[in-house]
């Protein structure tokens, strides 16, 4: 296709989403032709050789087979099956999009993509359906991983396995609430165990856990993290340990985190976004760098912050090879003062004393996507890339996960669903913004994509669409290319 057909077709795409589709708020910033950007002007050849590029997907939003193989119940099924009003569509992922029987096919997908690597997580009950290795291995769910990892092999695809993406055994949840006891973090290193000595083999880029701060929030926030980090470190220092030097692979741990600008120039302005990071990404780096937790949570926090005993900071510090960074949007932060007639009950949000805004002054701060809290802002991935290097001295990063959502709204012909252009653009621009990053230094060794497939969205159930590849939920969950998948396949292209 020649250059300004490109950027026609790319502008009646977008005229086409804003007549069909009000509800995604495309702000000018994307609309403006002028801003228009040739997207086949970056590929592969623009980022480092050996540059991994994926996709990413988790067990409980993938899978399905929730009461096959063996596997255990996890907290999600328990949850989502006691609480369907909870679910923005009453939906659940007992069936999911079903890559526990179609693996294979979503492999073909992933080849067809050109893709490196994907990125999927273990679900703990399948492997432990009580949690516990005394209760007993599930070989059924050994023998599903075993069969995707040689799947991707065979297909030159590089497994990136995470350990823990929210689908605690339910089991352990009833005996000791999960992460708010730090029993779990013995049962975290048992279960740990078993996949570096049934998967190590093959298995060479570990993710302990998937954005310990999401998980908190639906929790007690500062015990759960404070358990998330111990656990996170004993699996480390026993994958260091035994598994390491065999099996030569490396281990780090998945974080998310929003840019934050500050909402005005005020001084008090500019350090409300410098605490919003603390609280959602030193809260975890800080530990992982210094063995303590960010200053500005010490103070704000004050005695409801866990404390680490001196063994175990010594402990965490170093307890990673890479980070992983979750990036989707940025935020407008400014400073809340301190009111001394507050007196209700202290909550994780009025601590940070910070008002999250996405607009200023009627202007958002980028196209809003499908969800409520996702507005499109591309630098600021570059931002928290540099604020990365400058701040933890310089990691190995992976982005673990970067997307954008449409509305699944069913309505929509096939064809039509298929065309998101816009996704394109967001990809494009956030992969503009990462190759620039590493021209300034940064560390960053591979990106994944969320997600492979369109899936079982959390609370908002199948109500949202993250899919480079569309799930046709009407007709048996046939996958089908939507326009980022042959994007990706062209830009990926090897010479
Ligand atoms: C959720 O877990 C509790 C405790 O194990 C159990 O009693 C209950 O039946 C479960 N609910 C569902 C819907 O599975
Ligand atoms: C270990 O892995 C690195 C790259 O991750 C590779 O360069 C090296 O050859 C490997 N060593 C062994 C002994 O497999
Ligand atoms: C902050 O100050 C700079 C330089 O004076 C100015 O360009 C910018 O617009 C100001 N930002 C805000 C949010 O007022
Ligand atoms: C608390 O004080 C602030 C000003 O500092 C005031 O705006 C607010 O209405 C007060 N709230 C209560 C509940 O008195
Ligand atoms: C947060 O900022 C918005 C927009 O400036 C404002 O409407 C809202 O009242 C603020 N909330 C708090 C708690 O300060
Ligand atoms: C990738 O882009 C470069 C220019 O940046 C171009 O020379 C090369 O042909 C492109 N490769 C493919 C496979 O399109």
């Amino acid at each position: 296709m020649t250059f300004n057909g490109y950027l026609y077709l790319l502008y009646l795409g977008l005229l086409t989403l804003i007549i069909s589709s009000s509800v995604l708020m495309m702000a000018a910033a994307v609309t403006d032709p002028t801003t228009l950007v040739d997207h086949t002007s970056l590929n592969r050849s623009n980022f480092p050789k050996g540059f991994i590029f994926g996709t990413a997907s988790s067990s409980y939003q993938y899978e399905g087979a929730a009461n096959e193989g063996g596997r255990g119940q996890s907290i999600w099924d328990n949850y989502t099956h006691k609480n369907p009003e909870k679910i923005l569509d009453r939906s659940n992922g007992d069936v999911a999009v079903d890559q526990y029987h179609r693996y294979k096919d979503d492999v073909a997908i992933m080849k067809y993509m050109n893709t490196d690597a994907y990125r999927f997580s273990i679900s703990w009950p399948r492997i432990l359906p009580k949690g516990k290795v005394s209760e007993g291995i599930n070989q059924e769910g050994i023998k599903y991983y075993n069969n995707l990892i040689n799947e991707l092999l065979n297909n030159g695809l590089i497994p990136f396995v995470t350990l823990f993406h929210w689908d605690l055994p339910q089991a352990l949840q009833d005996e000791y609430n999960g992460f708010l006891s730090p029993d779990i973090i013995n049962d975290f290193q048992d279960y740990a165990e078993i996949c570096f000595k049934e998967f190590g083999d093959r298995v060479k880029h570990w993710i302990t856990l998937n954005e310990p701060h999401s998980y908190s929030m639906g929790t007690e926030p500062y015990m759960a993290s404070h358990n998330q980090l111990l656990a996170h470190a004993a699996a480390v220092k026993l994958y260091r340990t035994k598994y390491q030097d065999s099996q030569n692979g490396s281990i780090g741990i998945t974080l998310n985190c929003h840019w934050f600008l500050p909402f005005s120039n005020d001084t008090l302005d500019h350090q409300a976004a410098q605490r919003a990071l603390d609280f959602m990404f030193g809260w975890f780096m800080e530990p992982l760098t210094t063995g303590e937790y960010p200053q500005s949570m010490v103070s704000f926090v004050g005695n409801r912050l866990p404390k680490f005993t001196t063994e175990q900071s010594k402990m965490l510090i170093g307890t990673f090879d890479f980070i992983g960074i979750n990036y989707y949007t940025s935020n407008y932060a400014a400073n809340i003062p301190y009111s001394n007639n507050d007196t209700s009950k202290p909550t994780y949000f009025k601590d940070t004393h910070v008002n999250l805004t996405t607009e200023r002054n009627g202007i958002p701060i980028g196209p809003r996507a499908a969800s409520p809290w996702l507005f499109i802002y591309p630098r600021g991935i570059q931002e928290l890339l540099l604020y990365t290097k400058t701040k933890y001295y310089n990691p190995l990063i992976y982005i673990t996960e970067n997307g954008m959502d449409e509305i699944n709204d069913p309505t929509l012909s096939l064809e039509k669903s298929l065309m998101d252009t816009y996704r394109i653009d967001y990809y494009y621009r956030h992969l503009y913004y990462i190759s620039s990053a590493i021209k300034l230094g940064v560390k960053v060794k591979g990106y994944f994509a969320w997600s492979l497939l369109d899936n079982f969205e959390w609370m908002a159930g199948f109500t949202r669409r993250f899919g480079i590849n569309f799930v046709d939920y009407k007709d048996n969950l046939k996958r089908h290319h939507k326009h980022s998948a042959h994007w990706f396949r062209n830009f990926l292209k090897k010479d």
